[in-house]
């Protein structure tokens, strides 16, 4: 995907990022060695423990859909493997950095709720379509709004009018964002994962979770990711809309640029079935909390 000229100005705007934190530096140098074993990166995780629960509560969530229970650090890496595992790891320290109780009154349940769900949808999804990208679905869906939280730590005031006003739906929020920051949540997300070296798969799949005007889903690392989250977060939504219906009928999630990357998928879905798959899948999630972190 080409690189813009214009993230070197998201980044002048957003000012310095945190650092990636040490541990997850670490976790990232030993799972890239070919010499390292799973001992050596359960050795380095461990040495965290608040990190090593969040991985437990996240890999043992209805989210996660794992049919068996993982007790410990040693049989996620075992179960999951150890790429899922190190994409948790990226996931829960992107959060724990830039999560603070300001941002967490701003965007309540709902953003978890829908982060969370979005993750679950890739994952589900991915596997029905049998796309081979695990590893990286539940991560990238788990991930796909971070963009949100890197501008309220970083933009607080204009940003948080910007929020609010639109009232955080996606598509009124990417025009005001456009409007009055010059850039989007998109975006930001990308100069995050820019600076904390996201697997480019994955930043690109976050970047490119709302229509590009410039850049086409083709253009990604792996298009097939990138659709997924397209459409797991337009399913997200279209559960919100629907939170109180009794019956939520069909959903119809419309966004022809997506399915065409996923027709191509091993076992693709026939168009009069896309809707009552992906209803099935919400009915399956919709009322499970998200798992506290
Ligand atoms: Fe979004
Ligand atoms: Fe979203």
């Amino acid at each position: 995907m080409a690189e813009s000229g214009s993230l070197q100005d998201v980044v002048g705007r957003l000012g310095d990022l945190p650092a990636m934190p040490e541990l997850v530096v670490e976790v990232l140098r030993v799972t890239d060695d070919p010499e390292s074993g799973m001992t050596e990166v359960e050795t380095v995780i461990q040495k965290d423990p608040a990190l090593t629960a969040k991985i437990l509560r996240i890999s043992n969530s209805p989210y996660y859909g794992m049919k068996q229970h993982v007790g410990s650090l040693k049989l996620a890496l075992v179960i999951l493997g150890v790429r899922e595992v190190r994409n948790i790891v990226l996931g829960v320290s992107v959060f724990d950095t830039f999560r603070d109780s300001r941002a967490d009154a701003v965007l309540a349940k709902d953003y978890w709720q829908h982060s969370f769900l979005v993750g679950a949808l890739c994952k589900k999804l991915g596997s029905a379509l049998g796309l081979s990208v695990d590893g990286e679905s539940f991560i990238a869906g788990l991930l796909h709004d971070i963009g949100k939280l890197v501008l309220l730590r970083q933009l607080w005031d204009p940003y948080l009018s910007v929020y609010q006003e639109s009232g955080g739906v996606s598509g009124p929020l990417c025009e005001a964002e456009q409007e009055v920051l010059g850039f989007t949540h998109c975006d930001a997300a990308m100069a995050l994962a820019q600076q904390w070296n996201f697997p480019q798969t994955l930043a690109h799949a976050v970047r490119l979770h709302h229509p590009s005007k410039s850049i086409p889903l083709t253009e990604a690392k792996d298009p097939e990711l990138a659709a997924l989250v397209r459409m797991a977060n337009l399913t997200g939504h279209a559960e919100i809309e629907k939170k109180d219906d009794e019956d939520p009928g069909t959903i119809e999630v419309i966004d022809e640029e997506a399915w065409s990357v996923l027709d191509k998928a091993p076992s693709p879905i026939a168009v009069e079935d896309r809707g009552r798959v992906l209803t099935d899948f919400l009915l399956e999630l919709r009322d499970s909390p998200p798992p506290t972190f």
